[in-house]
């Protein structure tokens, strides 16, 4: 039996969410509404998570003594990574403690590092992915790119929305990449992927949910979700993709798979790529996933409420409700505060939602909101929330 206790009393259930961004935010609101007592910890003051949460931390999570002092001063009953820069090797400490770690201190540790992940999906679990080397150095990286063959892509092993990464189309473009990755990892001097080039139809990330049903753990799975990249960063996505029943099962069955070897409770956004029946798997989120943005507007229970569900050990139902989209809405400008004109114009069009994180500066390519729109089909849906992203104008 699962019992949840009042906040700010001492029966409260209480979760910490190391980072505080967008998705982070829809988190704690989800727990907030079980009367969850929430901590939200981030390295900027006034992240979009924090102004949602009960108590609002702020600290370096990538140094280990200040990730473990957190945690042991606030004493959570769950602790929810939300992000990939954390000192992940304080989590495995920590669970091995008997702190709970969402889904698993392992998963953390793994899916921070394209090596640790890729060799265990490919190496471990022989699942289907593009050929690959790692390389420590340039001279590495040319014999490397010739044994993938090209065209290939390079990325830094710690690195995420597409920092540091170059698509690589003959042997004059390998100096750049390394050049190029050097500069764009997480921890400057890593080493770096070279990875086949996968010519995919399309790509999707397939959520995937392992929740307790009957004191036993079941994987759910969302509808298929599709999804448009630029420069390694998300700028749309829909629900439900297409997909041949062949494919479809060989995604269920990759996810399945690789969400089992990380083990624990929660949602998993798998990331494969399709071409025809053939299923390759890309990278996996122990965590809900950008891309799955879209949920807010196409499930009964969106991927936040299923994360928030699943980690309380509570059932979850992924049923689709209605097609959907996400377009992303981009900064524009270098700014603190900003203003975000033409909101009426944007929510004027049918079916359409709107989240604006609060993110306390903009960027130029910085995520500031998504819009969201659920219509017939999601070729109308995609229309209609690229529309509504573009009427919203954030100015300083
Ligand atoms: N081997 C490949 N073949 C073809 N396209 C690729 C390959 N690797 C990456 N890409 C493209 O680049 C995108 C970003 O790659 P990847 O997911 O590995 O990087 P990332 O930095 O982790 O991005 P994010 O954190 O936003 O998921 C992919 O979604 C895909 O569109
Ligand atoms: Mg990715």
């Amino acid at each position: 039996m699962v019992s949840l206790g009042t906040p700010l009393s001492p029966s409260a259930t209480r979760v910490l969410l190391l980072g505080s961004g967008e998705l982070a935010k829809e988190v704690l609101i989800a727990l907030q509404r079980l009367g969850v007592e929430t901590i939200a910890a981030d390295r900027y003051d006034d992240a979009p998570g924090h102004q949602v949460a009960h108590h609002a931390r702020t600290l370096t999570m990538s140094d280990p003594a200040q990730l473990r002092s957190l945690i042991e001063a606030e004493r959570p009953d769950v602790v929810v990574p939300e992000i990939e820069a954390i000192a992940t090797q304080t989590l495995v400490e920590l669970e091995a403690e008997g702190v709970r770690v969402v889904p698993t201190a392992r998963a953390a540790r793994l899916t921070m590092d394209r090596e640790g992940i890729r060799r265990l999906a490919a190496e471990d679990l022989a699942l289907p992915t593009s050929p690959y080397r790692f390389c420590d150095s340039l001279d590495e990286l040319r014999t490397a790119t010739t044994e993938v063959g090209f065209p290939c892509v390079v990325k830094p092993v710690m690195s995420s929305s597409g920092k540091g990464q170059s698509k690589l189309d003959g042997p004059d473009d390998v100096d750049g990449a390394w050049a190029y990755a050097m500069a764009g990892g997480r921890v400057a001097g890593t080493r770096v992927i070279v990875e086949g080039f996968v010519d995919f139809d399309y790509e999707i990330t397939l959520l995937t949910v392992r929740s307790l049903r009957d004191g036993g753990t079941v994987t759910g799975f969302c509808a298929p979700i599709g999804h448009r990249q630029e420069a390694g960063d998300y700028v749309e996505s829909w629900q439900p993709q297409p997909m041949s029943a062949v494919a479809l099962d060989r995604a269920q069955a990759i996810s399945a798979a690789v969400t089992a070897e990380l083990g624990g409770l929660g949602v998993f956004g798998v990331e494969l790529f399709v071409r025809g029946d053939d299923v390759w798997f890309s990278e996996v989120s122990p965590r809900p996933h950008d891309t799955g943005m879209v949920t807010m507007t196409t499930q009964w229970q969106n991927e936040f409420e299923l994360h928030a569900r699943a980690l309380l050990g509570l059932p979850v139902d992924t049923t689709l409700r209605n097609p959907g989209a996400s377009a992303v809405v981009y900064g524009g400008v270098e700014a603190t505060g900003v203003t975000f004109d033409g909101v009426d114009e944007a929510l004027a069009l049918p079916g359409v939602e709107l989240r604006l994180f609060g993110k306390p500066e903009s960027f130029a390519r910085r995520r500031m909101g998504v819009a969201l729109a659920r219509a017939e089909d999601v070729d109308a849906a995609r229309a209609t929330a690229r529309e509504a992203a573009s009427r919203v104008h954030p100015r300083a």
